[in-house]
């Protein structure tokens, strides 16, 4: 057994013993804590002050009667002592003679799945703990599955509470079979059954007179031994570029992490997004120059020919690329509480890349308890699926599969910066590779002077019957008698052709702004000052409308009308039908509407007229210079 040690020796030893990552999983009331809290005490990797302050809340909160309660020592959070549940991913620390460990322990009820992914994508092996007077539960289940989707080849299954059934063989050889008859289909390399008790130490670190039947490892030993893949170092070399540094006009060093691979000066390395090779000049970290560095070393680079190499690109060897590519398919799992939907834009962080991306189709959704496919348009929190994913640019990546660091993606919701999901590379798709842009003689510059003005899109938004509509036309009426060319989008309308195929549900919608945006940009390249009208109740999509086109070329104008107001105008008698309950998921009543927060205009239609509201409109494309004033002399 071990003294205790101080941080700076765990820091030491973790330098110098080889170091494994696992995640321990399970139900709420598996014994998870108590498991990582007789791991943590039997290495004597407690403090005194911990231990004093834990002996106190044993009494407070205690589970297991008199002496301490052993899960206090893991469960650090307030909030999850007082509900006796563990509610988000801790990481803890502990070493032995042979090994440096770190524990991922990650709460067990269903909502947290989100969390159990985290712990799990940086781990090595996985000890699902199953209580053995329940045996293989669903979450045992879905534990196992994300286990096996983020990567994870070794499980423990710990069974524990084993005192609990008399130290029973047989109830072990039945969850044992249990077990890996669901398990099969999941691919692990080693499947290890343990039974113990975290409660009474037995098999946890010492093995058990109770146990006589059992003659495999403790989980402690198990831990200890077992050997991981070669990891990170054999696979080949990625190096994604975290910044470029450039402190004068004689160094430009690329700085970052080596996520795979090893890497020496001399060696050839290819930028992945633009194919351009050349050679590592110098390998430069806080000491002094190195002459290899390797998966996880922290250097910057320098490279023998002048490259452009750029904050998010990948360093690779020549002959051994990362697919470059803006369509892939992905597992992902779905953390927001919001559903996913397809179409939607987020912003995608791959490696030390981040581009805006969407989910364009979701493949099928997968039933973690039975690893059915299921048909699916959208997802909840916590659902896996497979899915087709774009990015708005090409961006480098390896399959999951091959490599973890560069193959692992995360989706982030705009709007409130929370992730909405993880995400597993598959592969590339070959389709989205193969289409390439095809520059144009005649540009929108040329389009747009022919018809003397400075194209843009005018994005008027606001409920039903708001009288954006009515605004738009006249708006569109007094530019034509300027002059100027212009087109007129509107929701109804569109909704007779180009979306006929759309109704009114939030995945609808988000496709009815996406269409109607790629439009308006066309439009835009024809040089056209487009009006379009549509209600977009989501801030999302009129973002993702606003950044198809250049800064400033995007006006959002809000028809600010109140509701009331809109139902008692009540143009179409749509409202009556939507409040009588006949018309669902009628925006104001039963769908939301995000008012715009910094719209460009806010037109408040109780104020004004419609003339005096166009107007408004007019005068602000003179004044940003869309359109010439009549004195201004012709160009
Ligand atoms: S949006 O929400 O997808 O932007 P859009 O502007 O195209 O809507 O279409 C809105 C028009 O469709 C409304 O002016 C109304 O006439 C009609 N409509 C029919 N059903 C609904 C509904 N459930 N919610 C809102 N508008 C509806």
């Amino acid at each position: 057994m071990n003294a205790p040690v101080s941080t700076a020796a765990l820091a030491e030893s973790v330098a110098e013993k080889s170091l494994l990552r696992f995640i321990t999983c399970g139900s709420v009331d598996d014994g998870k804590s108590t498991l990582i809290g007789r791991l943590l005490y039997d290495t004597k990797l407690i403090f005194d002050d911990q231990l004093a302050a834990i002996e106190k809340d044993s009494k407070k909160y205690g589970t297991t009667g008199p002496g301490i309660d052993l899960a206090l020592l893991v469960d650090g959070l307030e909030a999850e002592r007082e509900q006796g549940i563990t509610i988000d991913v801790a990481y803890r620390y502990f070493a032995t003679d042979k090994r440096t460990f770190i524990v991922a322990d990650t709460p067990g009820h269903e909502q947290y799945t989100r969390n159990m992914a985290t712990g799990a994508s940086t781990a090595d092996v996985a000890v699902i703990l199953i209580d053995a007077r329940k045996g293989v539960l669903t979450q045992t289940k879905r534990h196992s599955f994300i286990c096996s989707l983020l990567g994870i080849r070794h499980v423990v299954v710990a069974v524990n509470k084993i005192d609990l059934v008399g130290y029973s063989h047989v109830v072990f050889a039945e969850i044992e079979q249990a077990y890996r008859e669901f398990a099969e289909k999941l691919g692990f390399a080693s499947i290890t059954p343990i039974p113990m008790s975290a409660l009474t130490g037995a098999n946890v670190t010492a093995p058990s007179p109770d146990l006589p039947w059992y003659r495999g490892p403790t989980l402690l030993s198990y831990l200890e031994e077992i050997t991981v893949e070669a990891d990170r170092v054999n696979r080949p070399m990625r190096f994604p570029v975290q910044w470029v540094n450039r402190p004068n006009l004689d160094f430009r060093g690329f700085a970052g992490t080596l996520a795979s691979g090893e890497i020496r000066p001399g060696d050839e390395v290819t930028v992945a997004a633009s194919g351009k090779t050349t050679k590592v000049a110098r390998i430069v970290a806080m000491g002094g120059d190195l002459d290899l560095a390797q998966a996880g070393d922290s250097v910057t680079l320098t490279l023998a020919d002048e490259v452009d190499v750029a904050r998010g690109d990948v360093l690779a060897p020549p002959t051994d690329r990362p697919t470059v590519a803006n369509q892939f398919a992905a597992r992902i799992i779905w953390m927001e509480q919001e559903q996913l939907i397809p179409g939607r834009s987020y912003l995608l962080k791959l490696a030390t890349r981040t581009t805006p991306a969407s989910v364009v189709a979701i493949r099928h959704k997968i039933d973690v308890n039975t690893l059915d496919e299921l048909a699916a348009r959208t997802l909840s929190l916590n659902e896996i699926a497979e899915a087709t994913i774009e990015t708005a640019s090409p961006i480098a990546f390896d399959p999951y599969s091959e490599n973890r660091e560069t193959g692992a993606f995360i989706l982030i919701d705009r709007e409130t910066n929370a992730t909405a999901a993880a995400g597993m590379i598959l592969h590339g798709l070959r389709r989205a590779t193969n289409i390439h842009r095809h520059a144009t003689t005649v540009d929108r510059a040329a389009r747009a002077r022919l018809k003397r003005q400075k194209p843009a899109i005018l994005w008027f938004t606001g409920l039903s019957g708001s009288g954006k509509s009515s605004v738009a036309n006249r708006v569109e009426q007094m530019l034509v008698g300027r002059g100027q060319h212009t087109m007129l989008l509107d929701g109804d309308n569109v909704r007779f052709g180009l979306n006929k195929d759309l109704g009114f549900t939030d995945a609808d919608r988000v496709e009815n702004i996406r269409r109607v945006g790629e439009v308006a940009k066309l439009f835009v390249e024809a040089g056209t000052l487009v009006l379009c009208s549509f209600i977009s109740p989501f801030e999302s999509e009129r973002r993702m409308a606003r950044d198809l086109v250049g800064e400033g070329e995007f006006i959002e104008i809000f028809v600010d009308t109140p509701l009331e107001t809109c139902i008692a105008r009540d143009p179409k008698g749509l409202y009556k039908r939507a409040l009588a309950g006949d018309i669902p998921n009628f925006t104001g009543v039963s769908s939301p509407y995000e008012a715009p927060q910094n719209a460009e205009l806010v037109l408040k239609t109780a104020d004004a007229d419609v003339d005096a509201l166009a107007e408004r409109v007019v005068e602000a494309l003179l004044k940003r210079g869309f359109i010439e004033s009549f004195d201004d002399p012709v160009i």
